[in-house]
Formats: C-alpha cells, sequence, structure tokens
C-alpha cells in the first residue's frame, strides 16, 4: 500500500486494535443525496425534489436527479467500500420511491432496490445501516400538511411496517429519524431546507410529530425484525459559553435547551426541557396524552451526528418567535479558530465532552457517532489524486476525540464518515464536497482522495 501520510502533522499516535475488536467502521450516505434516478421504477416526488425545483433555493440551482447516479452504480461503489476496508455502511430508504403514495401500496421495482442494496452490501462482508428517514418525505404527504399533520407520523409507521417486513430478515439495525432538529427547524422554522416554511411554532409542532413518528415506529421494528437493533440519529451542537460569566453560563444552557435538550430529553424518558418550554410559551407544541410516552420507546442505540459546536453569550430576551430570542442568547463568531469551507469551527473537543455528558446524563446502551465530517475545497492533482490533507486531519482528529471518551468510559460502538461520496448538500448542491471519494458529476468517475487511502491504511492494516 502507498505511504498515504504526506505530513508529518498527519501521523497519529492511535490505532484501530485500541477502539476494540467489535467497534464498527464505516461511512454513511442518505438516498436523495446519492441515489439520483429520480424518477425512475415508480418513484414519486419528495419534498427535495420540489424544493429544489424551487428558483432560488438550492445553489446554482442543483437538484438531486442524476446526483451520484448511486442507483444504476451501487456495485461499484461498495465494491470500493469494501476495498477501503469498511465493515459497515449506514444509507437511507427514501420512502417515495418504495411507498410513492406516502401510505398503502408498496411499490415494488422501488423496494426491489433495496433489496438488492442489501444483498449486495452483505455479500461484502459490510454490515447494513438503515435510516427511515432522512429528510425526504413524500412531496403527496407535505401537500396534507407535512409534519404539521399529526398523521404523518402514522404514514411513517405504515411505511416502516412494510420496509421492515420485506428487508427485516437480513437488515437488523434501524434508525428511525436522522436529525429531527434539521427536518423541523432547518425545514419548518427558517425555511432554508424543504419544504421550505418560515414559522418558529411550526417547527415546533414538526419537531414534536417528527419524534412521535420515531417513538410509534420502534415498536414495529422490534415485531417485524428478529434480533433488531433500533435507534435514532440526533445532532448534537454542544453550546460553550463566550465567557466564564454567570450570565454567559446560563445563557449557554438556555441555547442548550433548543439545540439539543428538546431532542434528547424526550427520547430517554425525560419529556421536554421544562425551563425550554416555559420560554417557549405560547409557541410550544401541541403534545396529546401518553405522546411523551411513546416517544420515550427503549433504544438500544443513539447515533449522533457532530460536525462542530456552538459558542453563545447573553442577550435580552424578547417576544419574538425565534429560539435565541425567546430564550435569550447570541450567537458568537469566534475570531482565529480553525474552519471548513462551510465555515464550520473545527473543534474536536466538543466530540469528547458531548460523548461523555451523554454517557453520564442519559447512559445510553449503545452510542454510534452516525455522521462525523468536514467539507473543504477539493483540488485536483494533474495525475488526477485529491490531497485532502485537512479533511484527513480532521477524521483523524475527531477519532483521536472519539477514543478519549472510549478511553473515558463512554460505550462507543462505532464510527461512521459523513460522506463515502461526494454528493448533494442540501442547499448548498454540489459546491460542498463532503466525500472520501471524489466524484466527477459529469463522468461520474469516482476517485477516492488521501482520507479514503488514509482510512484504508488505518483499518486494513491494524486488523484486530
Ligand atoms: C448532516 C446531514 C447530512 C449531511 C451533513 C453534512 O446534517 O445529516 O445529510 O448533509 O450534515
Amino acid at each position: 500500500m502507498t505511504q498515504l501520510l504526506d505530513k508529518p502533522s498527519l501521523t497519529t499516535a492511535f490505532q484501530r486494535h485500541l477502539f476494540g475488536k467489535k467497534f464498527v467502521w464505516g461511512t454513511a450516505t442518505a438516498s436523495y443525496q446519492i441515489e439520483g434516478a429520480f424518477a425512475t421504477d415508480g418513484r414519486s416526488p419528495s419534498i427535495w425534489d420540489t424544493f429544489s425545483k424551487t428558483p432560488g433555493k438550492v445553489q446554482n440551482g442543483d437538484t438531486g436527479d442524476i446526483a451520484c447516479d448511486h442507483y444504476h452504480r451501487y456495485e461499484n461503489d461498495f465494491d470500493l467500500m469494501q476495498q477501503m476496508g469498511f465493515n459497515a455502511y449506514r444509507f437511507s430508504i427514501s420512502w417515495s420511491r418504495v411507498m410513492p403514495n406516502g401510505r398503502g401500496e408498496i411499490n415494488a421495482a422501488g423496494m426491489a432496490f433495496y433489496d438488492r442494496i442489501v444483498d449486495a452490501l452483505l455479500e461484502r462482508g459490510i454490515e447494513p445501516y438503515v435510516t427511515l428517514y432522512h429528510w425526504d418525505l413524500p412531496q403527496i404527504l407535505e401537500d396534507t400538511g407535512g409534519w404539521l399533520n399529526r398523521d404523518t407520523a402514522f404514514a411513517f409507521a405504515e411505511y416502516t411496517n412494510a420496509v421492515t417486513q420485506v428487508l427485516g430478515d437480513r437488515l437488523k439495525n434501524w434508525t428511525t429519524l436522522n436529525e429531527p432538529w434539521c427536518s423541523a427547524f432547518l425545514g419548518y422554522g427558517v425555511g432554508v431546507h424543504a419544504p421550505g416554511q418560515s414559522d418558529f411554532a411550526a417547527s415546533l409542532q414538526a419537531t414534536h410529530h417528527l419524534l412521535l413518528a420515531h417513538g410509534l415506529t420502534m415498536p414495529i421494528i422490534r415485531n417485524n425484525v428478529a434480533d433488531a437493533k433500533a435507534g435514532i440519529v440526533l445532532n448534537p451542537a454542544p453550546v460553550y459559553p463566550a465567557s466564564n460569566s454567570s450570565a454567559d453560563i446560563a445563557a449557554a444552557h438556555r441555547a442548550d435547551g433548543f439545540q439539543n435538550r428538546w431532542y434528547f430529553d424526550p427520547v430517554f424518558g425525560k419529556g421536554y426541557p421544562t425551563d425550554t418550554l416555559a420560554s417557549y410559551g405560547a409557541y410550544a407544541p401541541k403534545v396529546e396524552v401518553g405522546d411523551l410516552e411513546i416517544i420515550a420507546a427503549p433504544l438500544d442505540f443513539i447515533g449522533i451526528n457532530y460536525y462542530t459546536r456552538t459558542v453563545v453569550k447573553d442577550a435580552v430576551v424578547e417576544a419574538i418567535p425565534a429560539p435565541h430570542t425567546l430564550l435569550g442568547y447570541e450567537y458568537v463568531d469566534l475570531p482565529n479558530v480553525p474552519r471548513t469551507f462551510f465555515n464550520w469551527e473545527v473543534y474536536p473537543q466538543g466530540l469528547t465532552d458531548f460523548l461523555e455528558r451523554l454517557q453520564y446524563d442519559y447512559k445510553p446502551k449503545s452510542i454510534f457517532i452516525s455522521e462525523n465530517g468536514a467539507t473543504y475545497q477539493d483540488h485536483l492533482e494533474a495525475d488526477g489524486s485529491i490531497h485532502d490533507t485537512e479533511r484527513t486531519l480532521y477524521f483523524q482528529q475527531h477519532l483521536a476525540a472519539s477514543l478519549e471518551a472510549v478511553q473515558n468510559g463512554v460505550k462507543l460502538d462505532g464510527y461512521f464518515a459523513w460522506s463515502f461520496l461526494d454528493n448533494f448538500e442540501w442547499a448548498e448542491g454540489y459546491e460542498k464536497r463532503f466525500g472520501i471519494t471524489y466524484v466527477d458529476f459529469v463522468t461520474q468517475k469516482r476517485t477516492p482522495k488521501q482520507s479514503a487511502r488514509w482510512f484504508q491504511d488505518f483499518l486494513l492494516s491494524g486488523e484486530v
């Protein structure tokens, strides 16, 4: 194997075996971001098809119509993944592909695609981890209110019932939702994601229906899948105070209510945080009797997607419907800190801190880092190679941060790098590349970047 570490600073003192024999090593993707084939084999439009085709919503007017054409290229993609040494893969199912009407009839041709995917992974010794909902609600359900309509949670249960019955004999690792904070807040609160609504109260109601959907489907997964492992993926943004003043520390706690506790507390059976609920006042969601018990369905694991942290300072509370105004904080952009092309601060310590807090505050049975990664501007060398040194370093720093947490007693069982391929980065289109594999979106050629080579080296040379 070629020597890939072209900078002394990239040398790391940690090796695969330190994470333990059973540690799961994977990469992650999501259906709308990679599949393409948007109108093939009976797939109906999702809210992301509609949103990306609405002028001005996505950079350069990009859409997921073709994306990485993974729908037709999955065999080659999985060969590559196998060569890199990964033993797991996290992907999501497109609801519109398997149930184009949102509920009721299964579309056999669409379902067959996921059947092939699962077999193709297992044939290569790669364990499938599936996400049932990674933001691509069938448009037909949005037309009847989307996540603002309580009924959508029950449609999700029907969809889950159908998919688990078909794939559950081979697919054991099930995640209900990916990052409900994004679906609810970015989609219904500030309108930068599909379906593009901007109403804070609506976003809180959407959260509640998403969490209800999660809770309703946990027992369905367990019923239909023998030996299932079922959980949810949340996206914590650990919040730090801009100073040591007690006012800023209190502001950070309030911001944590919006960003983290609003999701972690109910799924771990604590209900919505009372301080945050009180500050939201009239904007709080309508919760029916029994909902919180449904949402508290026991989890086999929790997945966390970690990219960066948040820094805030105290601010005056204002009766304006937005989290920072109602909760009294302001975001602070620290100067002179390393940042990715997304302008997100690189802060590996936040991962260690949050993992430890998760372990001690919520006591999950098992934790996965279900996404972690970075976008940088990739530069193609004359020989076609990509030396994504900053991204490689980002992975190494975050793996070191994860290992520290493991050594401090956190039950971390796996790590999934985001992402296997450069792909459709939502409102940012194709401009923000997160892949360890470079994709030429004209020719669909795949080229593993230095970061992929580094993983290959790390995973294969350190095999236990
Ligand atoms: C996460 C999403 C994932 C990808 C990364 C960069 O919030 O789950 O689809 O867009 O961010």
